[in-house]
């Protein structure tokens, strides 16, 4: 869908949509409209309900008295509820969702000036559009059929009084979304098509440009390395593994922040082979990978002022005859050893790599690793939160609020001392699984934190909400992106966000 920004003055044409607040209240072209139309707009809202929800839409066609084939009237959010561009992004995604269903081709937004918000015009117009975007994206690139192109295409948002400055934000705002649609394609691309090798190149291809510097460690170097629990996860696999380190020096300071991604770019459990059923989602099992490098290409695409290092592994998990075995001890980067007693629980041990050669290479002070790491998570959150884990407060805190303001939200569980018994090995440092079915995500958090070794480190599990299966406020099926946007918000607040007003 194309999103362009004109000034006014409103067209009189076509499709248009209109803002109401849910207090009644009607934006400036609202009360226009209703003037010539004889109080045509102030019923519609009437119809929507005494307490109608923020977003709402009413529905006219060929409204009396305009020259309009259609006017859609939606209720913004005001007051408190209003203070969060989130409000918006989920009104944008909810008009797309009624365009959509309508079949509109080209749909006109008239300004919601008029309507007391506790953002600009600029921030509220943005904040739409991102939302009317994330709902509208689509995963497409493989249907060859003659089907009608998806509509709406067209959004037009009419500015009343701040283009220049709603052209800023709507700019800064399509650099992040491009960034999750990038994501969002990764996630979504088969395992047939995306492998390790395929997926480093897409990295060094999309991030180069960009000014990040992106090496690519081949299994040879990761075997002289020795980061031998990423390789034992690839080593039953003919596509072999590897490691891509990024680096965007958007400012320098004595040590970086470190983001990890688990790249499993299939996960069909190896020889603790996983059931038929719903395996082809384990092609989504490098989700994590996928928001880290997605993350990395919004802020060196708005040249955020951070000093950042990100790694993602990349690994195919397969049964063969060269794949690690249950029992198979491993000697990780770290040099601490392994029991890998079931090969399911892959995604720790190709962190466990990452995250130590991250800290031995670049020492850097904060380390926030993305993962599907656990379907216990799922079990616990459902679909509406991530998983966190941290040895840092105030870490915590800062993922969490910047979790809250872009709608990608998590829930802290513990990560007590306590729980490292669990993951203590029978004949080396740590086993890779748990205690039957106990606090399988905690498990999966309490065999990482050794190899954080001290850092301020969070673990985020996103098992359950890196993929819809059903719609969501601001996306369709498939694919959410999640993590991209979070991950830009929570560097914003914890170094700023170099923006010069
Ligand atoms: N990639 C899976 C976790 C997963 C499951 C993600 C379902 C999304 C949906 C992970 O590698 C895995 O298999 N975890 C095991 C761990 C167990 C063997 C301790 C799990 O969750 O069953
Ligand atoms: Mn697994
Ligand atoms: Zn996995």
């Amino acid at each position: 869908m194309d999103i362009e920004l004109v000034g006014e003055p409103l067209p009189q044409e076509g499709d248009l949509a209109v803002f109401a607040g849910t207090d009644g209240t009607l934006s400036t072209a609202a009360r226009a409209l209703d003037e010539a139309a004889g109080g045509l707009i102030r019923r519609a809202v009437a119809m929507l309900g005494e307490r109608p929800r923020p977003g709402s839409v009413a529905e006219l066609v060929f409204p009396r008295g305009l020259s309009y084939d259609r006017l859609l009237v939606q209720l913004l959010p005001g007051g408190d509820e209003g203070a969060q561009a989130h409000a918006f992004e989920r009104a944008g995604a909810q008009l797309v969702k009624k365009a959509e269903a309508l079949r509109i081709d080209t749909l006109t937004v008239a300004s919601p000036e008029g309507l007391a918000f506790g953002l600009s015009e600029a921030e509220v117009l943005a904040a739409f559009a991102t939302g009317a975007h994330l709902r509208a994206w689509r995963f497409a690139k493989y249907r060859t059929g003659e089907e009608e192109p998806p509509r709406p295409q067209r959004l037009r948002l009419v500015t009343a009084s701040e283009l220049e400055a709603a052209r800023e934000r709507l700019a800064e705002a399509h650099t992040l979304w491009a960034a999750c649609d990038w994501t969002r394609e990764l996630v979504a691309e088969p395992a047939n098509v995306l492998y390790p090798a395929s997926f480093a190149r897409r990295i060094e291809e999309e991030l180069r440009p960009l000014g990040v510097e992106v090496e690519v460690l081949a299994a040879e170097r990761l075997r002289e390395l020795g980061l031998n629990a990423l390789l034992a996860v690839g080593q039953g696999s003919a596509r072999p593994p590897c490691m891509v380190v990024m680096r965007w020096r958007g400012a320098k300071r004595p040590r970086p922040l470190a983001l990890v991604g688990k790249g499993v770019c299939f996960d069909t459990g190896g020889i603790s082979l996983k059931p038929a059923q719903g395996m082809h989602d384990m092609k989504w099992d490098m989700a994590g990978a996928a928001a880290v490098v997605g993350a990395v290409r919004a802020l060196a695409a708005r040249r955020a002022p951070v000093d950042l290092v990100a790694a993602v592994g990349l690994a195919e998990n397969m049964p063969s005859g060269s794949a690690q075995r249950p029992g198979d001890i491993i000697t990780t980067y770290a040099g601490k050893t392994v029991e890998v007693l079931n090969t399911d629980a892959e995604g720790r041990l190709v962190l466990a790599d990452v995250m130590a050669y991250l800290v031995r290479q670049y020492d850097p002070e904060t380390m926030v690793d993305l993962a599907t790491l656990t379907g216990a998570v799922i079990v616990a959150l459902g679909k509406e939160r991530a998983g966190l884990f941290a040895t840092d407060d105030e870490l915590a805190a800062q993922l969490e609020q910047a979790g809250e303001e872009v709608g990608e939200r998590l829930w802290r569980l513990p990560l007590d001392e306590a729980y490292r018994e669990l993951v203590k090995g029978e004949e080396a440092d740590l086993k890779n699984i748990g205690r039957g079915r106990e606090a399988g995500s905690i498990v999966g958090a309490a065999f990482l934190a050794p190899f954080a070794e001290g850092r301020a480190w969070a673990h985020l599990d996103i098992a359950g909400v890196a993929w819809a299966d059903r719609e969501r406020a601001l996306v369709g099926k498939g694919a959410t992106g999640f993590g991209v946007r979070l991950l830009d918000r929570f560097v914003r607040l914890r170094y700023g966000d170099g923006r010069r007003d």
